[in-house]
């Protein structure tokens, strides 16, 4: 049983009613690896005010931004453990718990933001969360915060070739991997927090990410070529231990519930906000050459990917790949 933060040990005590009314709070420890101004940083900030306002402050959510806590190699483990009760991992990050979530990550599967939507609040949606249950976790939203864009210190980005012989920085996802494979690159995964520093001293030539995180990273001032490719996803899976929320009482679960769907509402309009404020700012700030691939480009890079589909389409499974392509009419 984990949750009640104890001042006397490192053992989280059990959650009972009865401590509760003795004045202890109730602790959600949430642990993120990107920074405060960023969609998820964000959103989590925004969930714990709504939770503290819900609860009459008999819940409180805790915030380890910055990977402070956990970075992505043990934070799944720590929410399994009940080391801590939340996480927001990206898609990635949690396709190597559940394979089938790679699916997020094929490069241009999705044509827009509203597409992006849709698979959230739809099937994939559904099948995919479902799929954590046997991992002790449940799934309590998908956070938004944008397309993946290309960034590189050695030369503009506007062909699939361009990328040959470039060791980009990758997430941990083998889909992602597969597509540098593919056009030639090599990759190299690096935990988030690495990014800067290996970009910097040129481990890596380049990486892939949403504005926001390159904005607040500062990652844009360590690279001199920046492509919108818009050719992925970058979004969140939030993420509860199970143990945990199944022995909340059901009107602390109601909540939590709650909180989560009014946050999510507010979180997913603001992200598209940030990621927008950002990319000006880091204009403003830069000296960044941009290219954008057009309509015509993503369809050339998309068929050139198509080995990608070949090889993790068994791995996704034929029904989240049949619902993805109904997303496509
Ligand atoms: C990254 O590792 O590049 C990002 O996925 C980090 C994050 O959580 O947005």
């Amino acid at each position: 049983l984990v949750g009640f933060h104890s001042r006397f040990g490192s053992e989280p005590l059990p959650y009972d009613d009865e401590q509760a009314e003795l004045g202890r709070d109730l602790v959600i420890k949430f642990s993120y690896v990107v920074a405060e101004n960023t969609p998820k940083g964000q959103a989590a900030a925004d969930f714990a005010k709504r939770v503290r306002e819900k609860t009459n402050d008999r819940v409180k959510v805790e915030l380890f931004p910055n990977g402070m806590l956990f970075n992505e190699d043990n934070e799944v483990e720590a929410l399994q453990h009940g080391s801590i009760q939340m996480i927001a991992p990206s898609f990635s990050n949690i396709s190597s718990l559940s394979p089938p979530w790679l699916l997020m990550d094929l490069p241009f599967a999705f044509p827009s933001d509203d597409a992006v939507s849709e698979a959230f609040q739809g099937d994939i949606g559904k099948r995919l969360m479902d799929l954590l249950e046997r991992s002790n976790i449940v799934g309590l939203a998908f956070w938004e915060n944008g397309f993946r864009q290309l960034t590189s210190s050695k030369g503009p980005i506007k062909t699939p070739e361009d990328l040959r012989n470039l060791r980009f920085r990758i997430q941990p996802s083998r889909v992602i991997d597969a597509q540098y494979r593919t056009l030639g690159a090599e990759t190299l995964a690096l935990p988030f927090n690495q990014v800067y520093r290996s970009l910097e001293n040129g481990t890596v030539d380049g990486e892939e990410n949403s504005i926001s995180n390159i904005y607040s990273k500062k990652l844009y001032q360590v690279q001199d070529y920046l492509t919108l490719s818009n050719h992925s996803y970058l979004g969140y899976g939030v993420l509860m231990n199970k143990t945990f929320w199944d022995q909340l009482p059901p009107e602390l679960q109601r909540a939590i519930s709650e909180a989560m769907a009014e946050t999510t509402i507010w979180a997913n309009r603001n992200a598209r906000i940030i990621n927008q404020k950002q990319w000006r700012e880091m204009q403003a700030d830069s000296n960044l050459q941009v290219y954008a691939l057009s309509k015509d480009d993503q369809s050339h890079w998309r068929q050139l990917l198509q080995p990608v589909y070949d090889e993790f389409s068994p791995v996704i499974g034929r029904e989240l790949m049949s619902d993805l392509e109904r997303l496509q009419l």
